[in-house]
């Protein structure tokens, strides 16, 4: 969570922390969104396009699974809300190659239970101690930890997007440059190369990194990129 206009989390009081914590949640879902739910239809989210990688609709069910089991169950002390899909959604019982055959839930499912999910993590967190309440809550630590899982999956996510067939999915961010004849000017169709873009982690934005969208024939080459 370092930045140069991001609070360190160890500087906060528990207030501002949780404020902190529930923006990051919202930050990393709408990514988490804008990979899945946003750009590809039923038949897109519940494909796998390589025997490496999950469908997207298993990722995104599990990001939510996730979140339920650590900041639900073990740090608020919620009860199961799906036990029967625990397994599922369990990365150590089911490799990838297998999950299509899984009965996993349906994309609208999926996004409407990770929101439930959310929806009860958000209204707990006010009464969730972090001094005192043992070491799994102190400092926000398990909030960053299911934070970081997700935006470790929609770096997966990405990498699944990378290898499928057909028009890409993920297209440009909107132009910042205003167009100059028809259609956006080659600067602003390029610029998400070079500058902030909205599927970059908070981590990665302002530098340029090939976990993008793929990368229009007609933008010129940049030479830091990290992965050939
Ligand atoms: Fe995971």
């Amino acid at each position: 969570m370092a930045g140069a206009m991001r609070p360190e989390p160890g500087t906060l009081d528990e207030g501002a922390l949780k404020e902190l914590i529930a923006g990051e949640l919202g930050a990393v879902r709408e990514r988490s969104h804008g990979l899945t739910t946003e750009v590809l239809d039923e038949a897109g989210l519940t494909a796998q396009v390589s025997p490496l990688m999950s469908p997207l609709v298993w990722d995104l069910a599990h990001v939510g699974n996730y979140e339920e089991l650590w900041l639900l169950r073990a740090a608020a002390g919620a009860e199961a809300m799906r036990p029967e899909i625990d397994g599922l959604y369990d990365a150590f019982e089911h490799p990838r190659a297998e999950r299509p055959t899984l009965p996993l839930l349906p994309p609208r499912e999926a996004r409407a239970y990770i929101s439930a999910v959310r929806a009860r993590v958000l209204d707990a967190l006010p009464a969730v101690r972090f001094e005192g309440g043992g070491p799994l809550t102190a400092g926000g630590f398990v909030y960053g930890m299911v934070v970081q899982h997700e935006h470790m999956h929609d770096e997966t996510m990405l990498a699944t997007h990378q290898l499928r067939k057909g028009a890409p999915a993920l297209l440009d961010p909107p132009a910042r440059v205003a167009p100059t004849g028809p259609g956006p000017a080659p600067e602003a169709r390029c610029s998400w190369r070079r500058g902030r873009s909205r599927w970059a982690s908070p981590t990665t934005r302002g530098r340029t990194t090939t976990s993008g969208p793929p990368t229009p024939s007609t933008c010129p080459p940049t030479t830091s990129t990290s992965n050939p």
